[in-house]
Order: C-alpha cells, then sequence, then structure tokens
C-alpha cells in the first residue's frame, strides 16, 4: 500500500519527465547533454519503483495516463507536457509501456531513436518494437480502442452498452424473483464494459444518465446510479478493479426494491404513511437479497452493505434506524450522492416532479454535511459540472440549447448543442463552445439562465442519441 502511494505521488512527474526527455530528443541528438540528463532524470525516478514492484507500467486509456492502473492526475504545470505525450503516443499507435526490469541510458537512448524512427514505417509500432529487440525489459503495447469493428460511431457503441446493461438488470432481477440463484460474474462483465466506456467517452455515457423519459425506471435508475458512482470512484482516483467492484455494488443497490408489492411501487400519487414504511424496508430486504446470490465474497457483502446504507445518509439519521456510530462505508457515501441526483433528476420516483439538474445540485449543496459527504460532494458537483448535461439553458446571445459537454476547467462553461437559433426557429443543432471568445478577448456566449424542459416540450432522448 504504501509503495502505491509512492508511485501515485511521482507519477505524473514519471510522466512529465518522459516527455521531457522526448520533447528535448526531438531537437538535439540522443548524445546531447540535455538529452542525457533528462534520461538520467527519468532512469532515477522510475528504476527504485521498478526494483520493489518488479513491473511498472504506463498506459493510455482514452484521454488519461495510467501508471500501473492508476489514473495519473493532470496537474496545470505539466498540461503541455502530458498534452504533448499524449499526442505523440497516439499518432504511433504506443498504448503501453512496460518495464519489466531496471532500465539504464542505454535502453532509454534505444526508445527515444525507435520512437523518433518510425515515423515513416507503414506500421509504427511495429518499427518500434522492432527498433527496440535489444531492450527486452521494455515491453511496448498497442493502444485499445473501445470501439468495435466496423462500429466508429461511438455514440452507437455507447447506446448499445447502456441499453445491453439496463436489460442485464431486468434479467437479474425477475431471474433472482423467481428464485434462481444468481452469481455477479456476468454483472462484472457488463460493468466492465461500461467502465471502460467511461474512461473513454465520459461525456456521452453520462449524456445517457440524463435521458429520463424511460419506461423501467428501476432498471434505468440502477444502471444510471451505477455509471455516476463509477464515474465519481474514477475522478477520485480509484483503481479499475475497485471502479469496477463500486458499479457493481451500485448497480445492485435498490436490489431490495423488487419485494415491494407492485401496487405500491409503481403508484402514481404519493405514499400513504403505511406504504411509506414499507418503502422504507427495501435497504434491508436489498442486504438480505444481496447475500443470498451465488457465492459469498468480498463483492457480495459489499454489496449487502451498500444497499442496506443507501439511505442512511451521512449522519445516519436516514433509514432503516440503526443504533450504530461508525460512519457509512465508503462505497455507500458514493453510491447515496449518484442514487439522490439520479432520483431527483427523474420523474418516476414517488411520483415526484423532475427537477431540473442544476435545481438538484442545489438541493445537495443544502444536504451537505448532514446527508451528503460534503467532501465526495463537492468532486461531484465538479464531474457533473455547475450545469449538468442535459440542462436546458437559455444563452446570452438569445440562443436556446442543451449541455452538451462540460468544462472541468470552466464550470460554468460547457458546449451547449443550440436547437432554437437567436430568432427563435427550431434548428437542427450545432455545438458552440461557451469558452469561445472574440477577437477583444470577450466570451461570445454565456449562460444566462436555465429553462425547464417540459415547459418548452424538448425531448432530450431526441437530442442526445
Ligand atoms: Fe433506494
Ligand atoms: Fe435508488
Amino acid at each position: 500500500m504504501e509503495f502505491q502511494k509512492e508511485l501515485n505521488k511521482e507519477a505524473k512527474n514519471i510522466i512529465n519527465q518522459l516527455a521531457v526527455v522526448l520533447r528535448s530528443a526531438q531537437f538535439h541528438s540522443p548524445s546531447n547533454v540535455a538529452v542525457l540528463s533528462a534520461i538520467e532524470k527519468f532512469v532515477a525516478l522510475i528504476n527504485p519503483f521498478i526494483e520493489s514492484e518488479a513491473v511498472v507500467s504506463i498506459e493510455v486509456v482514452g484521454e488519461f495516463f495510467y501508471v500501473n492502473d492508476t489514473r495519473v492526475r493532470y496537474s496545470v504545470e505539466f498540461l503541455l507536457n502530458f498534452d504533448y505525450l499524449m499526442k505523440e503516443f497516439k499518432e504511433r499507435e504506443l498504448g503501453n509501456i512496460e518495464f519489466k526490469n531496471v532500465i539504464g541510458p542505454v535502453d532509454m537512448q534505444r526508445f527515444i531513436k525507435a520512437f523518433l524512427g518510425c515515423q515513416n514505417a507503414q506500421d509504427k509500432l511495429i518499427a518500434m518494437a522492432d527498433m527496440m529487440k535489444e531492450t527486452p525489459q521494455m515491453i511496448l503495447g498497442r493502444l485499445k480502442h473501445i470501439k468495435e469493428e466496423g462500429d466508429s460511431d461511438p455514440r452507437k457503441v455507447v447506446k448499445k452498452t447502456y441499453f445491453n446493461a439496463v436489460s442485464f438488470s431486468k434479467g437479474v432481477i425477475s431471474k433472482i424473483k423467481s428464485g434462481e440463484k444468481v452469481g455477479l460474474k456476468k454483472a462484472k462483465r457488463v460493468v466492465e464494459s461500461m467502465v471502460d466506456m467511461i474512461l473513454e467517452e465520459e461525456s456521452l455515457v453520462l449524456g445517457m444518465t440524463a435521458i429520463k423519459e424511460y419506461d423501467d425506471y428501476t432498471y434505468h435508475h440502477s444502471v444510471n446510479v451505477s455509471i455516476l458512482a463509477v464515474a465519481l470512484g474514477h475522478k477520485l482516483g480509484l483503481s479499475k478493479k475497485q471502479v469496477t467492484e463500486l458499479g457493481m455494488v451500485a448497480l445492485f443497490h435498490d436490489l431490495g426494491k423488487m419485494d415491494i408489492p407492485p401496487e405500491i411501487l409503481n403508484k402514481p400519487s404519493s405514499f400513504t404513511d403505511q406504504e411509506w414504511d414499507v418503502v422504507k424496508k427495501h435497504p434491508y430486504w436489498g442486504a438480505q437479497a444481496a447475500i443470498k446470490l451465488k457465492g459469498l465474497d468480498s463483492t457480495t457483502i459489499k454489496t449487502a452493505i451498500v444497499a442496506f446504507e443507501h439511505h442512511l445518509n451521512f449522519d445516519l439519521k436516514g433509514y432503516p434506524i440503526v443504533r450504530y456510530t461508525k460512519e457509512l462505508d465508503f462505497f455507500s457515501r458514493i453510491v447515496t450522492i449518484a442514487d439522490q441526483y439520479d432520483a431527483m433528476t427523474s420523474s418516476r420516483v414517488y411520483s415526484r416532479v423532475p427537477l431540473r439538474p442544476d435545481k438538484a445540485l442545489s438541493v445537495m449543496v443544502d444536504r451537505a454535511g448532514s446527508m451528503i459527504d460534503p467532501i465526495l460532494l463537492k468532486v461531484f458537483v465538479n464531474m457533473v459540472g455547475v450545469f449538468p448535461i442535459g440542462t436546458l439553458v437559455f444563452l446570452n446571445s438569445k440562443e436556446m440549447g442543451l449541455v452538451h459537454e462540460t468544462n472541468p476547467l470552466f464550470n460554468d462553461r460547457p458546449r451547449v448543442l443550440v436547437i432554437v437559433n437567436s430568432q427563435g426557429k427550431k434548428v437542427d443543432g450545432y455545438v458552440v463552445d461557451l469558452t469561445d471568445k472574440t477577437d477583444d478577448g470577450k466570451y461570445k456566449r454565456s449562460i444566462y439562465k436555465t429553462l425547464d424542459p417540459n415547459k418548452y416540450k424538448i425531448n432530450l432522448a431526441e437530442y442526445l442519441l
């Protein structure tokens, strides 16, 4: 554990130094003093980790670098070098470097030569690997694309994976209901493909969770909560393995709802006190059902814990009533946030009118410290943006549009899909970036206010799918 912490701390320096090495080598010969000293620094940074861990891998997933499965955080000081390195890696289809043994300056010089010398080759990666035969301790791997062969539109892949997860959830619940013993193996595969998608196409996937006009609320809700939890866990720096477990656990957080009689669950009007008492039992029933899943292991136990705790709230004053005073499980605190956000912005829970995404966030901010973990909420707000994907906005240019992609650096300046132009005419939809400036340095467009999509009869699905 200590080792992993150290590595996480140094990971951004390792990536940065690799960029420094390659950048300097592009301007000087590999034997130049500047290049040599950059190489020496890199070797000194990485070797201690290879020595204690045996293997250190640098991997590109989506727009991020991973060092031994942990995402390297972008820091502003290194931004240019990171972007440079990402571009160069992708250009060569280089997706992974595995250091299987300690390296010396000669190995790095060979790497530089291969890196710069492969430019004219048909397959740059093969050419590089070929030139590095004498350095067997560095293994180069090809960039992985999640997109399927012939399926080049990422939207289609995202959609398919999303709906696949929904129908899986539906199937699992009906199997359990009919008394079949169900395990988590298939759930793991389903969540793994969602995790891959979230890492590569975060905005698109979060966009899927913004569409709320579905018939099967329960199953869409489970998948949405799973996606939001995974994305939040990812932002918090959890490993791929950890977010996969988190996604599985989140997918089953409302497992206990299958024991609520459908006439109560699907009631169009509000619950009576007696009905509420029944609904409030679902965390308890969920924990029971989780324990009965096939093969009791740490994931099923975690599933039970989160199912039990997800309405307990940060201050433990929710339901069910408990006597313990220990703090909520970390996963429970994450799932609580994802659950509340999705429930509030959907229409079918307890016949509540859906809240606009930005309104839901402000309600949640009011709950920080009492019902919700305040620190995790900060990260969540930063993730979904002040104006989350799907928010209907009116711009000072008099255009109306939907938030299409959030901007983590400028929370209030997302990319917007304009659907009504400044003349009040419906248009096919063009995307504008609110960080765009005019020649005199002023923003071309800003958000003037958010609007209620129901009032304008806007069907989000039509635009986001
Ligand atoms: Fe629930
Ligand atoms: Fe829920």
